[in-house]
């Protein structure tokens, strides 16, 4: 039986109980769903006629703490833990959203694209907006369509107003107009239905986790499908036409743990799969965001990238995307060294982009502060909005990908990749250095990256963990790449060893006559990430100086690539035709699965590396 990944942030719940209050299972089920968001929760629930409504920010206990999330009467409601994607984890962008009259409560989890477009309509036609979130104009325009078509029923305005909304949602409304129904709908992002045939409950939820210990009798909803929850159990139809849909409830034999990980044995894994869905929300950026923040760096007199960790990598791959389409010097820097080799020279003329998943990483916050009181500009991409790195920045990008609950950064780092690549891009437009073709080649193949990930994901992890077997008793590995490829044989070391706990060496290929090579005995494998870009046939030369030397060959390369497939003694592929400025993603993505795979056949554990911490708060 199949079910979706964490398709996104944050974790939708709405409950029709028979003879229980709502709020103290709205409760309960939320925090079985915080791991995919916990810096804000809220309820809002049914009773004699009226919506009642709390929520607050902070995790679910902080905010219980404070507002006694059980006390709300009525047996019917939704709740919701966040994630935020739109406007900062305040109060006020909380969920429930409401519309003007208090009359609707709306739940959602994704990203609607339109919502500035929407928003600005809806204000336009007098709605009053408190937050600064995307899913306020749902409940605005449900209330809209309510009040312009008096014969719609609460469930006919939901239908009308998701026919509305471009892009990804899972919502979950009530409404004091009809209070005897929750409505559902879902575009991409995951909902499911529980059935408690013992109590005649119904859930629904952005995953079965929710409700798994209440009932294992689940309907999976698919996209461009409304649901009417009722006393009477569930009904579900076609958004666009209306039809009915018969679908009977499936028996789901999971634990809760595997629930929470969607059946994957590991969280690491699981964010593996999820990345073609990261890479699509981060495709659904504001414009504006990135635009603002490309405007600071073209106008930048010089430019540092400062992060730690993966992060440092992302940041190493988009000092060449920045240089090779934009035209514009950057210096990635490690944060850990940043005050000792600029802290000096740095200034108001300088600015700092700075990258870190959680946003609190110790020497990247120390890096910032102390760029910050030498007046440079600090601009930030992290994947936690209201962290410390947020709140002293200029200007910050979410990277979209949701809680990452694995140690080692898998699925951040492609959420990070695919923000810097597209403000390379921006910049690319504004400084006209390169062809329109080139940019537009570079566009179309960006859009089909979720894609491309997905195909190689489904392709070769069989190959990938048969490699790992095979290889499982090296016991050093050699990863090595030339121009942009550098960084991503960086983070495939930086993998592996993380995990595996196999002493791994990174350099730039041409570095490795160096000094490296003289490590070379037969046997030693080294990975070559070999794009097809112009560092292309220099790179082959350095596979044939390793060969000769006795190494096994181990390639990443492109799915065409016949002249190194002929030299390789194993090699894991991604499609053809990729741009050299994009190839960090496809060609990381074999890299994770192979430290993946080598980590389980050492029987470690990917998910908590000895010594290792998802955030590193102390210098
Ligand atoms: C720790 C984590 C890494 C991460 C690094 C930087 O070492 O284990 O996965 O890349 O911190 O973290 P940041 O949150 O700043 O990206």
């Amino acid at each position: 039986m199949d079910i979706e990944g964490n398709k996104n942030m944050c974790g939708i719940f709405g409950c029709f109980l028979k003879n229980e209050k709502a709020a103290p299972v709205i409760h309960s089920s939320l925090k079985r769903l915080e791991y995919r968001g916990y810096d804000s929760v809220g309820i809002a629930t049914l009773f004699d006629g009226a919506v009642f409504l709390k929520k607050g920010q902070g995790n679910i206990d902080e905010v219980h703490k404070s507002l006694d999330l059980d006390d709300l009467p009525g047996n019917i409601g939704i709740g919701h833990t966040r994630w935020a994607t739109h406007g900062a984890p305040l109060q006020v962008n909380s969920h429930p959203h409401s519309d003007c009259t208090g009359k609707i409560a709306v739940v959602h989890n994704g990203i609607i694209e339109n919502f500035n477009d929407l928003k600005l309509e809806l204000q336009n036609l007098g709605h009053t907006f408190v937050s600064k979130t995307d899913t306020e104009v749902i409940s605005h325009l449900i209330e809209e369509v309510m009040k312009s078509k008096p014969s719609f029923s609460f469930a006919d305005a939901v239908q009308e107003a998701t026919k509305r909304l471009e892009g990804s949602f899972a919502i979950a409304a009530i409404s004091s107009h009809e209070p005897d129904k929750i409505i559902c709908a879902r575009n991409e992002s995951p909902l499911v239905l529980g059935i408690n045939d013992n109590t005649g409950d119904v859930y629904c939820a952005s995953d079965i986790t929710a409700f798994l210990l209440l009932t294992n009798r689940v309907v999976i909803i698919n996209n461009g499908e409304l649901v009417v929850l009722t006393a009477e159990g569930y009904l579900i139809k076609k958004i666009r036409d209306n039809s009915l849909i018969e679908r009977v409830p499936e028996i789901f034999q999971w634990t809760a743990e595997m629930a929470v990980k969607q059946g994957y044995p590991h969280f690491m894994i699981k964010e593996i799969h999820e990345q073609p869905e990261v890479l699509r929300n981060t495709l659904r950026l504001q414009d504006h965001y990135l635009d603002l923040m490309s405007t600071f760096l073209d106008r930048a007199t010089e430019i540092f990238l400062v992060a730690c960790g993966t992060s440092y990598h992302a940041c190493l791959a988009a000092s060449y995307m920045f240089s090779k389409i934009a035209f514009l010097p950057t210096y990635p820097v490690y944060a850990s060294e940043f005050i000792e080799q600029y802290g000096k020279s740095v200034n108001i003329d300088s600015t700092i982009l700075a990258v870190s998943q959680s946003g609190e990483t110790a020497d990247t916050i120390a890096a910032v502060t102390c760029a910050q009181q030498r007046a440079a500009t600090i601009l930030s991409l992290t994947n936690a909005i209201g962290s410390t790195l947020t709140r002293i920045s200029r200007v910050y990008i979410g990277t979209q990908a949701g809680p990452e609950i694995g140690v080692a950064a898998t699925k951040t780092f492609i959420s990070q990749l695919s923000v810097l690549a597209q403000l390379a891009l921006r910049l690319a437009k504004k400084r006209g250095k390169v062809s329109q073709d080139e940019i537009d080649t570079t566009e179309e193949q960006l859009d089909k990256l979720p894609e491309i990930v997905n195909s190689i994901v489904k392709t070769q992890e069989d190959k990938a963990k048969q490699i790992a077997h095979k290889y499982a008793k090296s016991n050093i590995f050699f990863f090595l790449g030339r121009g942009i490829s550098t960084a991503t044989a960086f983070e495939g070391r930086l993998k592996l060893m993380e995990i595996a706990y196999i002493p791994s060496l990174a350099f730039p290929a041409g570095e490795s006559k160096h000094g490296p090579i003289s490590l070379i005995e037969h046997g030693i494998p080294v990975v070559f990430v070999c794009q097809k870009d112009d560092t292309y046939k220099t790179a082959i030369s350095n596979i044939i100086e390793m060969k000769t030397r006795g190494a096994k060959i181990l390639a990443i390369i492109e799915e065409d690539d016949d002249e190194v497939k002929a030299l390789a003694d194993d090699y894991l592929e991604v499609p053809k035709n990729i741009p050299g400025v994009l190839s960090p993603i496809p060609f990381t993505i074999p890299l994770q699965l192979l430290a993946y795979y080598m980590a389980l056949e050492h029987n470690c554990n990917p998910d908590m590396p000895r010594n290792l911490a998802k955030s590193v708060t102390v210098k």
